[in-house]
């Protein structure tokens, strides 16, 4: 591969306005000097024939006389080495100038080896193993042919009724941004050429987690001093660790859609934070600037290309409408070759243009898909991303030889195990959790009964089966089925109950109004709760739930959201104590839907209240509920418990470059080994702009066997107290900072540091 860059100095790129210094690849210039205006066009053009799923109303037509035009820079939806051969040889050796395609697709969590769902993978707070997640999903996918991926999904979400919360890493923007890089660094790896790493894309640009009401695809409205502080830091983080693009959102921001906004993809993304990849729109996001009030579909792609989108997903906006507005002077051929550009450089990073079928190697995918290795580590994400809620019937972890009545919905399910978005992989080789008891526990007894459908409700579970069946509701009546699970229950010693929601309850155009569990299951834990036998429920679900009625009961509660291919093993190896689970949430879990949004780092107000839980009239508060959440963010118990000594600092003030250690004793006191995420809050007590309550700022995972104890350390220095001030500036000012270590973000500060010039 040709290594030489040539630096052309500044390049002017009419229609953006940018003025940038470019770093320019040989074979890419010598390329586009070959290219007619159509040519070029047609590299800005991405389109499925339709092999995955459809996420619009639109499915392209004609791709492959398209491909053999030379109208098409990428596909997704196509998989198999010798499918992708096949699509890489029409544009090859049919196409005038042989240009070899992008291969795409959503490989969210895991390829065929599913993980568990994004929002389970971030309460692990287990970067390396969030890395390793990417690595073995980079590793099958490209076995299978694809060099490019629409991960990771880094938007910030604060609204547990958004149905995508399922997919990205919950409310913290400090927390979202380890994720966002480790994630890239898992996918791409030191070299874009190697074969086992792929094209990484953070989406969805920007704030699309905003959704007014909670509602997919909804207008967001947002200051910029919360964009820059809240949201906009995973993407940034993204782009730092070198992401090869970028996908917009389906939202406005400031009024213009982002696939049309200039200041999100020029100013923003390109000036301020020197992304030099390319810009891909989101299904059809482009035309649905039309029904956004922009224009018609000239205008609208138009629109989209000055505003620095390079390349429109399936619209085809783009290839029927760019050179009319060309040759009409809307749009200048230099915006377009800039576009083609992006997409050519990224083909070389790929090491396409040297040799088009690399991914299409017919061994690998025997060799690197669904290994035992692979499997094991799903398993092994699975236990680690699981929180423990509740511990009230102190019946964890099971005796082996348990005499289990295992009931629920779930219990002896394949088609939830995988969780949203995980098109490519197969829930027929998923482990029910009733199999994965079998095989974790030999010596146990266990009696299966259904005991509720996931829902009664035939319209909702229309809604939720609309990608194929998920809710199956049961030709035996509710009370039967009941009745069959209350005689299990009242057989054993301990009662399971696997309970929640479907798989396609969460993730895209899934949102939800009422987030408790279905009042079948509910109906169906409150009678195996007054059994008066020890009840563990397992709870799955793709967002956080309402469970202030299950929270009274005095049960056991093991979050284990959707735990992909190995769900069944990795339950019982928590179950029994295999691992002792160590998962902490990533977003609140509110006491009801009325609280929303209620997350971690709430500014305190002018009328803050005289504590969370009381009342008190003309303050900021609610009749009927406290302020805070059910469950906190960052908050998850173990079978052990662990103590904290008071943090202390080793400075009382910083200037300069200088930083400070604060530092605490955590002891494991309880009867089992164990992980703990150690967690470091701070809150600037004084500030030019409303600060947060307490922001994260550190945090490190640590294990500790029973009695033992470890001090932990963090460093801080003045850069990580930095925010974005009321003139987007980037600053930390001096003043008192208050602090706390603890297990979760709920915890009042205890100990204070100054910040001075
Ligand atoms: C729509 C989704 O918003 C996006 O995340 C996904 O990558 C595309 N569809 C392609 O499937």
């Amino acid at each position: 591969m040709r290594k030489i860059y040539l630096l052309l100095g500044l390049i002017i790129c009419t229609g953006t306005s940018v003025l940038q210094a470019q770093t320019q690849i040989p074979e890419v210039e010598e390329l586009l000097e070959k290219m007619t205006l159509e040519e070029k066009i047609g590299q800005l053009n991405l389109l499925t024939p339709g092999g995955g799923v459809a996420t619009g109303s639109v499915v392209s037509e004609d791709v492959e006389t398209k491909i053999k035009a030379g109208n098409v820079g990428g596909v997704f939806g196509v998989s198999s080495p010798a499918k992708v051969r096949q699509a890489q040889e029409l544009a090859v050796k049919n196409s005038r100038l042989g240009i070899p395609l992008l291969i795409g697709s959503d490989v969210i969590h895991g390829y065929k080896t599913t993980f568990p769902i994004p929002l389970g993978i971030s309460a692990s707070w287990d970067m390396e193993l969030i890395k390793q997640t990417a690595q073995v999903a980079a590793k099958e996918a490209t076995a299978d042919g694809i060099n490019w991926n629409f991960s990771p999904m880094v938007d910030i979400a604060r609204d547990p009724r958004w149905g995508r919360v399922a997919e990205g890493a919950g409310e913290d923007p400090y927390l979202g941004a380890q994720v966002a890089k480790a994630m890239v660094e898992g996918y791409q790896g030191e070299d874009l050429s190697q074969p086992h790493t792929m094209l990484s894309t953070v989406k969805h640009m920007a704030l699309y987690g905003a959704a007014e009401g909670g509602r997919d695809y909804n207008s967001v409205d947002m200051s910029k001093i919360r964009m820059y502080n809240q949201y906009l830091p995973p993407y940034k983080a993204a782009v730092d660790a070198g992401v090869s693009s970028v996908m917009t959102s389906f939202n406005d921001i400031h009024g213009v859609p982002a696939s049309g906004n200039k200041w999100l993809l020029t100013d923003l993304l390109r000036e301020e934070w020197g992304f030099e990849g390319f810009v891909v729109s989101d299904y059809t996001s482009v035309n649905e600037m039309i029904a956004h009030g922009m224009g018609d579909l000239q205008a609208v792609s138009a629109l989209a290309i000055n505003a620095g989108l390079d390349m429109d997903m399936v619209g085809e906006g783009f290839l029927t409408t760019l050179k009319k507005s060309v040759e009409e002077g809307m749009v200048s051929e230099e915006t377009i070759t800039t576009a083609a550009r992006r997409i050519l450089e990224a083909k070389h990073k790929l090491g396409l243009l040297d040799d088009p079928y690399r991914y299409s190697d017919e061994s690998r995918p025997e060799k690197d898909i669904l290994t035992d290795e692979n499997r094991e580590l799903a398993r092994k994400v699975a236990a680690r991303a699981a929180v423990l809620l509740k511990k009230d019937a102190g019946v964890l972890p099971l005796k082996e030889n348990a005499n289990i009545a295992l009931i629920g919905p779930l219990a002896n399910d394949q088609r939830n195990m995988l969780g949203t978005w995980a098109p490519t992989g197969d829930f027929k080789l998923s482990i029910p959790v009733l199999e994965g008891i079998k095989n974790v526990m030999p010596h146990a007894k266990v009696t299966y009964a259904k005991g509720a459908n996931i829902s009664d409700d035939a319209q909702f579970a229309e809604n939720v089966n609309a990608l194929g069946p998920r809710i199956i509701i049961s030709e035996e009546s509710p009370e039967d089925l009941l009745e069959e699970a209350l005689e299990v229950a009242n057989a054993a010693d301990v009662i399971v109950a696997v309970v929640g929601e479907a798989s396609e309850m969460s993730g895209e155009s899934s949102n939800r109004t009422d987030i408790r569990i279905p009042e079948s299951q509910k109906k169906l834990i409150r009678e195996l709760a007054a059994t008066g036998r020890p009840v563990v429920l397992v709870l799955m679900s793709g967002r956080p739930l309402d469970i202030s009625e299950e929270m009274q009961l005095p049960v056991d509660i093991l979050q284990v959201w959707h735990p992909g291919v190995e769900a069944g093993n990795a339950i019982a190896d928590l179950l029994v104590g295999n691992y002792n689970p160590s998962g902490k949430l990533t977003m609140s879990w509110p006491h009801s839907v009325g609280q929303i949004p209620v997350y971690y780092s709430m500014k305190t107000t002018g009328r803050p209240g005289p504590s969370d839980t009381e009342f008190q009239k003309f303050k900021s508060n609610y009749l009927d509920a406290p302020n805070s959440a059910l469950l906190p963010f960052g908050y998850g118990l173990s079978y052990t418990e662990f103590e904290y000594s008071e943090a202390s600092v080793n400075e009382e003030s910083i200037s300069g470059d200088e930083s400070l250690t604060i530092s605490v004793e955590v002891t494991n006191t309880g009867d089992h080994d164990g992980e703990e995420v150690v967690q470091l809050y701070t809150h600037d007590k004084v500030r030019s702009i409303t600060p947060p309550g307490k922001e994260l700022k550190a945090f490190k995972k640590i294990s500790l066997k029973k009695g033992e104890s470890k001090t932990v350390e963090f460093e801080i220095s003045r850069e990580d107290l930095k925010f974005y001030n009321a003139d987007l500036k980037y600053v930390v000012e001096p003043g008192e900072f208050e602090f706390f270590v603890a297990g979760t973000s709920n915890h009042e500060f205890t100990g204070s540091f100054e910040v001075t010039e």
